[in-house]
């Protein structure tokens, strides 16, 4: 037997794009048994039936109204109160209504005088979808698909009519969000009516110029670009502006001071004004496509770039087992030093050329937060980025809170760095990050005299008051963290006196060496690195080798691949880094380090790895820190190699973005790979394994590791939640498929 529609009688008052629309949808659906418009126009209701939307039509609107149990009223605003009060006579007890008005404010308050004792099952409504065209022969039953629906009930809004209406709105297609109707104002004046006005009100300047058609004759790409909203419904928009009046004045005044600063900037021929203004605008716009898009800054451009490429929100890695990997591969450039790049170029005088920089979310999070402070920076283009230094005091307060997405890095550094500014700051971000500790950064900024707050349980968000006195200490590091190292020295700049940090173990040292190459002297002795404050960092060229740690997968790759042989050129070689060479030389790896030099105070060279047998070993722990993102990929290693491999003092490791230890030894479980957990590491028995379904929890190095996994694999891995692959990686399943690696990449459900 069939399923019961959602509605028996669905009522549909007012029968244009949006209301003929959503009677397409319902019937698409499925949802109503039966669909009724009211319209005052006849010729309307004889098309909607024509074309098959509407079951019955009347001209009398609570006639039309009578037995439904959903009204949803698609009039101009200006018209609700109006409609409401000629439908609301024929309203059963229990019907719902919604409405699709673009302004929520002055709805609620017609619908609330128009409706009385039934206003508590109104749940105002606003979608957000539309066409240039309009009228009902536009209808369209995918109009609402992918958009968005805001929904904005108050105080005596009845729950359930919410939830209902809400539901309706899910099972037609569109993704639900809740508001005030307020802000729900603000934010379309801001975002849909102010560009709306600006259209109209460009066509029309112009229009009244002398020789208007000379000037259109001549108008490019860019005027039809800009003003293709100026084909919208006069009298639709007329109603808009007039309801939504005090937020798009608001948003117009906003507008003014923009257009305002602009004018200055090519007033006094100020072209670091001038250029700070678009390069703030062109990453802002990457970044809204980006979240519209729910996909990567990265992926947000290349399907700007049309490359026609389809892109997956969250998408799901399908492996099949076996293939070879062979090539010459170039990894992406060094995550530690890109930050760092970004930051101390933008502290220094004068301009920085970087080259190789990474193009992932986490570096780009600190890039943008330094155009939020006021930097200009230029690109990235193909790693090339170019920032115009503002010195160590030239930092401005951000508009908004610094977003630092899925990056402890960025957001460890940078409480350091921002700890000595004259302005208060605040950070957040994303669900993983908003997870990890900060007090370990906290704490001796604290020292130094700081004043920092961390939210729930010492995690983010961190808030850092500015004008503080800062003072150099000298600080005993109790976990070997270059985060916290590195936020100590870059506090250190600020300060007064010396700032010296000694760690219980060496970890990453880039903080220190781009720091000497920016002409700000470090002193190292044995285990405590040291500066002094007030001094004075100078621009340059800056060169990013490739990362080791997303080498390591390819590392690992090759030598448990049949046959497999991989070059990677320009890797960072840092002795602080290459940890994994160590520790997959101990168990059998054949690993080169060709072409070795120097590349501006790091060193590099082509790493060239080819398959070999691989033995378990006990991992030595002073090798932890100096390898302590490549683990995860080292536990796929040891699941390949013979015997069994032990991994001690690595606690650190549960504190990433994910709980490594866990969540590796959870997807090893799924492939049937013998192991035991240890609360600072884990013991893994190497042996024959199979495929299945693992969860990354959203962690860009558990996911590339259990790709690499599948080289040994007797069935396909599928991996959940690799979006966050772009936070390090980006191009990395393209990359790994161009060397034999067998990965499909998949939408969510398709995998399912
Ligand atoms: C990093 C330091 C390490 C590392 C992280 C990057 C850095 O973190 O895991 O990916 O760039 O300083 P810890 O300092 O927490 O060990």
């Amino acid at each position: 037997m069939a399923e019961q529609p959602m509605f028996r009688r669905v009522a549909i008052i007012g029968l244009g794009l949006i209301g003929g629309s959503f009677a397409a949808a319902l019937r698409a659906q499925g949802l109503a048994a039966t669909v009724v418009a009211g319209s005052r126009s006849a010729r309307t209701l004889e098309q909607g039936l024509a074309l098959g939307l509407i079951d019955e039509g009347s001209q009398d609107l609570a006639l039309a109204v009578r037995g439904a149990d959903l009204v949803f009223v698609s009039t101009p605003v200006s018209a609700m109160e109006t409609v409401l009060t000629k439908l609301a006579p024929g309203l059963s007890e229990r019907a719902l209504i919604t409405d699709g008005g673009s302004v929520k404010a002055a709805v609620i308050d017609q619908a609330r005088r128009a409706l009385g004792a039934h206003f508590t099952r109104f749940v105002p409504g606003h979608p957000i979808a539309g066409k240039e065209k309009s009228g009902v022969e536009a209808a369209d039953a995918d109009l609402y698909r992918h958009h968005r629906v805001i929904l904005t009930p108050v105080a005596d809004t009845d729950p359930d009519a919410a939830r209902r209406v809400s539901e309706l709105w899910t099972a037609l297609g569109a993704e639900v969000l809740s508001m005030a109707p307020d802000h729900h104002d603000q934010v379309l004046a801001e975002t849909s009516h102010l560009p709306h006005l600006l259209a109209f009100s460009l066509v029309d300047t112009l229009a009244r110029q002398g020789d208007s058609t000379e000037i259109f004759r001549y108008a490019a790409g860019g005027f039809r670009d800009f003003t293709r909203i100026a084909d919208s419904d006069p009298v639709m928009w007329h109603d808009i502006f007039r309801e939504n009046r005090g937020a798009v004045l608001d948003a117009l005044g906003m507008f003014r001071d923009g257009i305002d600063r602009f004018r200055r900037a090519i007033e006094d021929n100020d072209s670091d004004a001038l250029m700070g203004i678009m390069t703030r605008a062109n990453s802002a716009r990457a970044h809204f496509m980006a979240m519209n898009a729910r996909t990567s800054y990265t992926q947000a451009r290349r399907s700007d770039d049309e490359t026609g490429m389809t892109q997956h929100s969250d998408p799901t890695f399908v492996v099949a087992p076996g293939g070879r990997l062979h090539g010459r591969l170039r990894v992406p450039g060094d995550k530690s030093m890109s930050h760092r790049a970004i930051m101390l170029a933008s502290l220094a005088r004068g301009s920085t050329e970087i080259s190789g920089f990474l193009e992932g979310e986490d570096a780009l999070a600190t890039l943008q937060a330094f155009r939020d402070m006021g930097v200009v920076i230029e690109g990235p283009h193909n790693g090339r980025v170019l920032v115009h230094g503002v010195g160590l005091h030239g930092l401005k307060a951000p508009g908004k809170p610094l977003y630092m997405g899925n990056s402890g890095t960025s957001m460890r550094l940078l409480t350091g760095l921002l700890a000595g500014q004259a302005f208060d700051t605040e950070l957040t971000g994303d669900a993983s990050l908003s997870k990890r500790p900060m007090e370990r950064v906290a704490r001796p900024l604290r020292d130094m005299g700081a004043v920092i707050e961390t939210g729930e349980g010492g995690r983010p968000p961190v808030r850092i008051r500015g004008g503080a006195a800062l003072k150099g200490i000298h600080y005993h590091l109790p976990m070997a963290s270059a985060q916290v190292k590195s936020a100590v020295l870059l506090a250190g700049l600020y300060a007064e006196g010396e700032t010296s940090v000694t760690e219980p173990a060496p970890t990453r040292d880039h903080t220190e060496r781009m720091l000497n190459g920016f002409g700000y002297p470090v002193a190292r002795d044995g285990a405590t690195a040291s500066l002094s404050g007030g001094g004075e960092l100078r621009g340059g060229q800056l060169d990013v080798p490739a990362d080791i740690s997303s080498a390591a997968f390819f590392l690992v790759g090759a030598s448990i691949a049949e046959g497999a042989e991989v070059t990677l050129p320009h890797v960072g070689v840092n002795p602080t880094r290459t940890g994994v060479i160590d520790i997959l030389r101990l168990m059998g790896a054949d690993i080169r380090l060709e072409n070795q030099r120097d590349a501006g105070g790091e060193p590099v060279a082509d790493l060239v790895v080819k398959s070999a047998p691989l033995k378990g070993i006990v991992i030595p722990e002073e090798l932890v820190p100096l390898a302590i993102d490549e683990l995860p990929a080292v536990f796929i290693a040891a699941a390949c190699a013979e015997g069994e491999t032990v991994l001690r003092g690595a606690e650190e490791l549960r504190v990433k973005e994910s709980d490594r230890i866990q969540v590796m030894a959870d997807g090893l479980a799924t492939l049937g790979v013998e192991h035991e957990v240890y609360e600072d590491g884990i013991r893994i028995v190497g042996g024959a394994y199979g495929g299945g379904e693992v969860e990354s929890h959203g962690d860009h190095r558990i996911a590339m590791s259990f790709a690499m996994a599948a080289l040994r694999a007797s069935a396909p891995i599928t991996i959940h939640h690799c979006a966050n692959v772009a936070t390090s990686f980006p191009g990395f399943a393209e990359l790994a498929r161009s060397a034999g690696l067998a990965l499909d990449v998949r939408a969510p459900q398709e995998s399912q």
